[in-house]
């Protein structure tokens, strides 16, 4: 949720703004803004609806020298998106700008106390209280900016991450942290700002990740400072980051989306390396191994997610109840946060996700904590809070994700939980030797089996042809395959926003059927596994009904593509690692469909990618 960039040094800082912004849009797109101050020390403002590209063209022509400078790209919380709701913010006076991501959630009582002191505000947003605050301060208490920034920030409840510039100090950016991620670059005598450290990584590999209730004194020429809010120095560490920078590109691809589907084979080997033995023989996931007696303790594993991430969840749920025999409850973290779980030192609390900053998710990680539970995270971006929060983890090395809709986290996720499961299991014994080994040689293969899944690409633009002019679509999986059909169904009403919902199959018949009609697609996993039979009984409620079939079926299936209109062919696959590969057509079908209707793939409406808002 907003992408946030700043720059100090010797270098004209619009350009690398400008680039950080668009490694950042996935956060947020409804406008863009910078701040600039120039070497006569004037400060503007230039900020517009729309994205970044729509903010390059607004300063056509404008003043955008300087080499000191913050930009942002917004997700609404407070205020519609427009020109004037857009960040940075300028005080009172003009003097000071600010940028920010998060919810300043006592602002409404702040406004009011300023505007009772005669301050009058140009936007809906609580940002513009924040700066007019700080310079209230600092004019009325005669402090620095940095002093100003502290007693603010200590009257403020909510989250926050937060860069300030200060046109009568044109060499400083003050830069602070609550609950929303902020990282520093460090470079030759210039400094970096960023949300993550996408835009940073070209520039330096030297990093620091702030952590809450810190405040970044960046100061050209000088030496980083970081404080808190009582102005007490914080021992900071400079970690090294590495990306491989062609992951922040299309390489090609017209969408980083199907960029991303197209890398899964590739990231999911990634996710495997170093995990799996060359023989194929044996996987370990070294974080299960380090605190097995922890792990195999436990009463029960609860597993806490918000969207995608919490698909990836019930998936997790099957595998580690069924080869670990530990009871799993799957829970979406925005509601376990406010239910007053029950949950005490013998729970083992796993928080899956991909950005490592979802807020949701964060919190119920901190709740879990305080009641005394062992926390284990599985995430993408490292480096970020989730993983950071947790006792241990693993990450998924499944690379940047850029699009909006998560794909390649998706399946980096399973992946993991997979391993997990089979790690634990050995180590429990409950999972013999042959069951194992052929489920960890059929793991390896993996990869293969999704490059042959992704050749059903060119079937499935046309078959998405059909279905552009569809207003609604149900998903149906059973087992292993119903959080697939709840995951395909997302990936549809995120992008395409046709309506969609996924259902256990047999559900169908207690009251869902009665939505099917010729207009209906109905898409339904329905490959050789136990539940086979079963399914195709749904299929043919479905087809009595005159509803439209898309049937995903094992190889040499003959007779689905009977009752089916549609059948699309995955190969062979033991049922514990199905949704690995048939969760790849549902992406594919997602994006053509979108793609037909002439949607914006990679940032979807009302959309971002972290939520780190409540
Ligand atoms: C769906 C999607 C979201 C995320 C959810 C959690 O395509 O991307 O549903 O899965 O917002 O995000 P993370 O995994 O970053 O916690």
């Amino acid at each position: 949720m907003c992408g946030i960039v700043g720059y100090i040094g010797t270098k004209e800082a619009y350009p690398i703004l400008i680039k950080g912004l668009k490694r950042l849009e996935y956060r947020g797109y409804d406008s863009a803004g910078v701040a600039l101050i120039n070497d006569n020390g004037q400060l503007s403002v230039y900020k517009t609806k729309g994205k970044v590209s729509d903010l390059e063209t607004f300063v056509t022509r404008k003043d955008i020298s300087g080499n000191i400078g913050i930009a942002h790209t917004r997700w609404a919380t407070h205020g519609e998106p427009c020109s004037v709701n857009a960040h940075p913010h300028y005080s009172s006076s003009e003097r000071l700008a600010l940028i920010h991501n998060g919810i300043i959630e006592n602002y409404a009582l702040l406004k009011e106390k300023l505007q009772a002191k005669g301050f009058t505000f140009r936007s809906n947003t609580d940002t513009e209280v924040l700066v007019q605050l700080i310079e209230y301060i600092q004019v009325n208490h005669r402090t620095s900016l940095l002093t100003a920034v502290q007693l603010a920030l200590r009257e403020v409840i909510g989250a926050y991450a937060i860069a300030v510039i200060d046109r009568e100090d044109p060499d400083v950016i003050i830069a602070a942290r609550k609950s929303s991620p902020l990282v520093v670059g460090i470079g030759e005598g210039e400094f970096f700002l960023a949300s993550d450290a996408t835009p940073i990584v070209e520039y330096t590999d030297r990093v620091i990740y702030l952590d809450d209730g810190e405040i970044a004194v960046i100061r050209r020429g000088g030496a980083l400072r970081v404080v808190n809010l009582n102005n007490v120095e914080c021992p900071h560490e400079v970690q090294r980051v590495a990306m491989d920078l062609g992951q922040l590109e299309k390489g090609g691809y017209p969408h980083f989306m199907l960029k991303e589907i197209f890398d899964q084979p590739a990231c999911i080997t990634d996710c495997m390396r170093g995990r799996i033995n060359v023989e194929g023989t044996n996987v370990v996931l070294s974080a299960v191994i380090d605190y097995k007696e922890r792990l195999l303790a436990a009463n029960r594993f609860i597993i806490v997610a918000c969207g995608t991430s919490w698909h990836a969840a019930l998936i997790g749920k099957h595998l580690i109840e069924t080869f670990c025999r530990i009871p799993v409850e799957v829970e979406y973290a925005s509601e376990f946060r406010y239910c007053n779980p029950v949950i005490g030192s013998n729970d083992v609390v796993i928080a899956i996700s991909q950005s490592g900053e979802t807020a949701d998710t964060l919190a119920a990680v901190e709740l879990a904590k305080t009641r005394g539970a062992f926390i284990y995270g599985i995430c993408n971006v490292i480096g970020s809070s989730i993983p950071r929060a947790t006792h241990t983890g693993s990450y998924i090395h499944v690379g940047p994700e850029i699009g909006v809709a998560s794909t390649k986290a998706f399946t980096g996720q399973v992946t993991v939980l997979t391993m997990l499961a089979l790690t634990l299991a050995r180590e429990k014994h409950t999972i013999d030797k042959d069951q194992y080994l052929s489920i960890v040689g059929e793991l390896q293969k993996i990869p293969d089996k999704m490059r042959e899944v992704l050749q059903l690409n060119d079937r499935i633009a046309q078959l998405a042809k059909i279905f552009t002019y569809a207003h609604n679509f149900i998903y149906l999986g059973r087992g292993y395959s119903y959080p697939v059909a709840l995951e395909g169904a997302l990936k549809l009403k995120e992008i395409s926003y046709i309506h969609a919902e996924g259902y256990p199959a047999a559900e169908m018949k207690h009251g869902p059927i009665a939505l099917v009609d010729t207009e209906m697609p109905v898409v339904v996993i329905a490959t050789q596994n136990g539940l086979y039979e079963k399914v195709m009984s749904n299929i043919q409620e479905i087809k009595a009904r005159k509803g439209k079939v898309i049937a995903l079926v094992t190889r040499g299936d003959t007779a689905i593509s009977r009752i089916a209109d549609t059948c699309l062919e995955l190969p062979e696959m033991p049922e514990c690692l199905e949704p690995l590969i048939a969760t790849l057509p549902l992406q594919l079908l997602a994006y053509h469909i979108a793609v037909c209707k002439g949607m914006d793939v990679d940032q979807p409406r009302n959309l971002a990618k972290s939520v780190t808002v409540e």
